[in-house]
């Protein structure tokens, strides 16, 4: 076998926020592929570090009275055992904060500079006078410039969608002092993307054989514009003091950028690694190596890589990656995490509650296919698939033989002729089965299609032993060779597939290998010659009592996860947001009752009924209104609710939420509103929540 060298790297994490289930996509899509391959026997390293460096963690640390080396010592802790409880086996977990990181951003830097790469100018930024600080734009607050809602970002609003610069929001407030931040200039240091030096490079780097996926190729053609046009501009890489980071040589001040020191931060890892474990840096990173290059990221960030990055390494002497896989955006039921819905979920509080992680990691292998795509974690179908598919197919072709070869034959499989006749059998059965298609799909990322192939061949296991029925022979006398060799067959199945399924649930297999007796599991290669019984146990083999190797999910244990991850918070789902006392403000308005003490007699009076957004749609004219159509079980209704601030319609399509069907019907200037849709709000544009049902309920069911 051709023995491939390989690097592999997931993005780092910023070091000043948990990790959730958003970031194990990625973590989960890289280790199952390293995994892959470790188990091929090819060379794999993996690395990682947190990203530790920009304004966020430097204000944090500040907040909490720490050093910002102590913050990130600290939160570097609770990352790594969050990746530890998901079996995310990196090689070497760094910290951007390191010495190999700085001495590799310096050289490059260096290097840039000397080929003339680096250029100075001064810009106009907002600048906070109480703080003596510039302000990145998650910093400034103010007022929408399109629709005046107030308390948005520098960048973006929340209420209405729009994208604006900083210095655009109306009445602007720093986020750090509350003191209204003045435009103030500085010099700052340039990456010059725009010399024909990158954009050729760039342009070669794109068409040649293929380092991005089709979708990203053609992001990248987009950004490059066509041929004799530059879209590109310069990259700024400096920010002034107070800044956490490293200080640029020879410019005193000022500090390199968080993002020209991350993706080094792969060098700086891996190079700690190598002088760990011996292993020589340059062979991976040398131009023209022929060792493998991969960054598994997130399509967010796909500029910083496909751009910055290679033009960087290609312009200072190093290699460029081999392939850079982006994956899509995590969704929970249909929608972006939310901390008030309590999906925002940390990884740390779904290993506290308990739940099985390769629960997820097999869920989410069963929904990457390797492409963009955003990927869904729905939360029924997550229970569904886990408990029929995982456990009432995959484990339980071992739980249905395990209990007759331990009580019936010693623990022993079959041997002698019975095992060649079971050889026949399988081979016979299995003629046709391709695991070749199997590892194709793992190596192009595809575990979709992985576990469709893997489902389809547990399923012929489980339909052979139905046939056979070993239950029923159990219970004649004259059978036992019969069972002996129908329990054999099921447990022989059950090792040839647990090899597949080791990639993606790890640890259940190791059980597997505890309770089977048997070496760690490395990958069946099966050669056009050999047969697929070559690759099963050896006649008369024992194994070890069954002990359980994995348990269903329990309904209420999700329930649990989501109310553990409630948080009625209003602001605050973002990254950069640090106004604690902002969030104390304006969550712990102290209950004033609104209305005189009713009776239940009264309260009965309110038809409330679960109904489906059957669809939800803009109204033309309306600033406030959207217009949806309720599926109440039995009949359609037409409501207008003032909700537009707070949602996109496309995203209320297929929600369950309550309606008060018995108000009186309200001609309204669009139309006639047929009902009330249900939601919390506070003071503020944007802050609205609809209410839903917990998950069963149907449209029509009666609230009471
Ligand atoms: O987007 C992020 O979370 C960044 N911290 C990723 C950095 S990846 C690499 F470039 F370091
Ligand atoms: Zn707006």
């Amino acid at each position: 076998m051709n023995k491939r060298r390989i690097l592999v790297t997931s993005a780092l994490p910023y070091a000043n926020g948990s990790i959730h289930l958003g970031h194990l996509v990625e973590y989960i899509q890289t280790d199952i592929w390293v995994r892959f391959q470790k188990m091929r026997g090819h060379t794999v390293y993996y690395v990682c570090a947190d990203d530790t460096h920009g304004t966020p963690v430097m204000l944090r640390a500040e907040k909490e009275g720490i050093t910002p080396e102590a913050l990130i010592a600290r939160v570097q802790k609770e990352h790594l055992s969050d990746f530890n409880g998901f079996h995310i086996r990196f090689d070497h977990y760094h910290s951007t904060h390191s010495p190999e990181t700085r001495s590799f951003s310096e050289a490059i830097y260096h290097k840039l500079k000397q080929i003339d790469l680096i250029s100075i100018r001064a810009i106009e930024q907002l600048y906070d006078p109480v703080k003596n600080m510039f302000l990145p734009d998650r910093f400034v607050k103010g007022e929408c410039p399109k629709c005046n809602a107030k308390d948005q970002y520098g960048d973006s609003c929340e209420a209405c969608g729009a994208a604006y610069a900083p210095t655009e929001l109306k009445n602007p407030y720093s986020a750090v002092s509350g003191a209204k931040p003045i435009q103030k200039s500085s010099e700052h240091y340039f990456f010059k993307l725009s010399d024909p030096r990158c954009v050729d490079f760039l342009r070669r780097w794109t068409r040649e054989s293929d380092h991005l996926q089709p979708e990203a190729a053609n992001k990248m053609l987009e950004w490059l514009g066509n041929i004799g046009e530059n879209k590109l501009s310069d990259w700024d890489i400096s920010r002034d003091a107070p800044y956490f980071g490293f200080e640029i040589p020879e410019a005193p001040g000022k500090y390199f950028y968080v993002w020209l020191d991350a993706p080094i931060g792969y060098m700086g890892s891996f190079k700690y690694l190598c002088e760990q474990k011996q292993i020589n840096f340059d062979e991976f990173w040398q131009k023209d190596s022929r060792t493998e290059l991969y960054h598994f990221i997130g399509k967010d960030i796909l500029y910083f890589h496909a751009l910055f990055w290679p033009a960087m390494l290609e312009n200072s002497g190093y290699r460029t990656p081999t392939k850079i896989f982006a994956h899509g955006f995590l969704t929970i039921n249909g929608e972006k995490m939310s901390k008030s819905r309590g999906t925002f979920i940390t990884a740390e509080s779904y290993l506290k509650q308990d739940l099985n992680p390769e629960w997820l990691r097999y869920y989410y292998a069963a929904k990457l296919n390797g492409t963009m795509e955003d990927i869904d974690l729905n939360l029924e179908d997550f229970i569904a698939r886990v408990n029929s598919d995982l456990i009432g197919k995959f484990i339980n072709i071992a739980s249905r033989c395990a209990g007759f070869i331990t009580k019936r034959f010693d623990g022993k499989l079959v041997g002698g002729t019975q095992y060649q006749q079971l050889r026949t059998i399988i081979d016979e059965h299995f003629a046709t089965w391709r695991p070749a298609q199997i590892e194709h799909a793992f190596e192009e990322r595809d575990y979709a299609a992985a576990i469709r192939q893997i489902m389809k061949f547990v399923d012929a296991a489980n339909e052979m032993i139905h046939q056979l029925a070993p239950w029923e022979m159990a219970k004649k006398p004259d059978q036992d060779d019969a069972l002996h060799r129908a329990c054999s067959l099921g447990i022989q199945l059950f090792y040839l597939l647990s090899h597949y399924m080791k990639p993606i649930i790890p640890s259940t297999v190791e059980k597997i290998e505890s309770f089977l007796n048997c070496k760690p599991l490395t990958w069946p290669t099966l050669s056009a010659e050999r047969s697929v019984s070559a690759l099963l146990l050896p006649e008369g083999h024992m194994i070890n009592p069954y002990q359980h190797l994995m348990i269903r999910i329990d309904a209420k244990q999700i329930d649990a996860l989501i109310a553990a991850n409630k948080q009625s918070l209003s602001v605050g789902d973002k990254p950069g947001n640090i106004g604690q006392s902002e969030q104390t403000k304006k969550t712990s308005q102290a209950f004033v009752p609104i209305a005189e003490t009713i009776s239940i007699d009264d309260f009965s009076k309110i038809d409330l009924r679960v109904a489906r957004i059957a669809d939800a749609e803009h109204v033309p004219g309306a600033e406030k209104l959207l217009k949806l159509t309720l599926d109440l079980g039995h009949e359609q209704r037409t409501v207008f609710a003032g909700i537009k601030s707070a949602y996109d319609p496309q995203h209320l399509k297929g929600r369950l939420t309550v309606v008060v069907a018995n108000l009186a019907p309200r001609q309204m200037k669009f139309g006639l509103s047929e009902g009330m849709v249900l939601a919390a709000g506070g003071n503020h544009p944007g802050e609205l929540f609809i209410l839903s049902p917990d998950s069963g309920a149907q449209p029509g069911m009666r609230i009471k």
